[in-house]
């Protein structure tokens, strides 16, 4: 078996923000699969196949890549950001788990900077100190454990990213995070709406919580959440190292 599987991350947006080896790896590409707006950053030329498809279509697009590579193809599959955080690394270990005669397969997984650094970045320190991740959507777990998690994160004190806030096939949730986190005692806490990092359309506001609206956010914003010290200094958003 001469093929390769290389699962990529290709930053927030700017090809600034791509990392030279995933750069490399596109270059090497046979085949690229991924969902069709990170397929398209991808420049076509001799040789390569790109395959695109939708966004639900990850455990496919998988099986597919690992196909492909099985028969001798030096595969690439892409995600946005890291492909460790949220992504497509872990559907193709999915993949892997149910499907022992590709577990030979040579597979890499080179990182990408991901949209909270990428926000965290253009507006100071917000994910100075402690923070947690949170996915918004619920295709993949149960509300209750969103909920849940927000509970214990804010209880906690910590900083919080949240990935996938709101989308048209799922408007109420993150008005719900929202009031959840009010009712928790954080709304006077900063919160940051960063939409289409490193893009030419970016825009980055950051209110409190008390003045945080659903609509603020849409899929392509990532929202920060800043813990109970979390404070301004001239345009800069930062989270003090130390904790009182
Ligand atoms: C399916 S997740 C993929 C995350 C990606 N793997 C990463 O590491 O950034 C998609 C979510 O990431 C966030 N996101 C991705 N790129 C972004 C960008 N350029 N600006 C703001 N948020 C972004 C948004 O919250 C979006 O709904």
């Amino acid at each position: 078996m001469t093929g390769t599987l290389t699962i990529a991350g290709l930053g927030p947006g700017s090809d600034a923000l791509v990392t030279p080896e995933v750069t490399a790896a596109l270059a090497a590409a046979t085949d690229i699969l991924g969902y069709a707006p990170y397929v398209t950053r991808v420049p076509p030329r001799a040789g390569l196949k790109l395959h695109s498809s939708d966004n639900r279509e990850e455990l496919q697009r998988a099986s597919e890549a690992l196909r492909l590579a099985s028969e001798g193809g030096k595969v690439v599959v892409v995600s946005s950001g890291d492909p460790g955080v949220f992504a497509m690394a872990s559907a193709v270990f999915e993949a892997l788990e149910q499907a022992p005669q590709w577990q030979n397969i040579s597979i890499r997984v080179l990182p990408g900077i991901t949209a909270m650094l990428a926000a965290a970045a253009r507006v100071g320190a917000p994910l100075g100190h402690d923070f947690c991740a949170i996915n918004l959507s619920d295709n993949l777990k149960p509300w209750a454990v969103i909920e849940k998690r927000l509970r214990l994160a804010a209880e906690a004190d910590f900083s919080i990213a949240m990935y996938n806030p709101r989308s048209a096939s799922r408007p109420e949730g993150f008005g719900r995070a929202l009031a959840l986190l009010k009712d928790a005692g954080c709304g006077e806490r900063l919160v940051i709406f960063a939409r289409a990092i490193s893009a030419a359309d970016e825009r980055i506001e950051t209110v409190t919580l008390n003045e945080a609206r659903p609509e603020m956010a849409d899929m392509r914003t990532l929202v920060i959440v800043g813990n109970s010290q979390t404070r301004r200094v001239g345009r800069w958003v930062y989270a003090p190292r130390q904790v009182r």
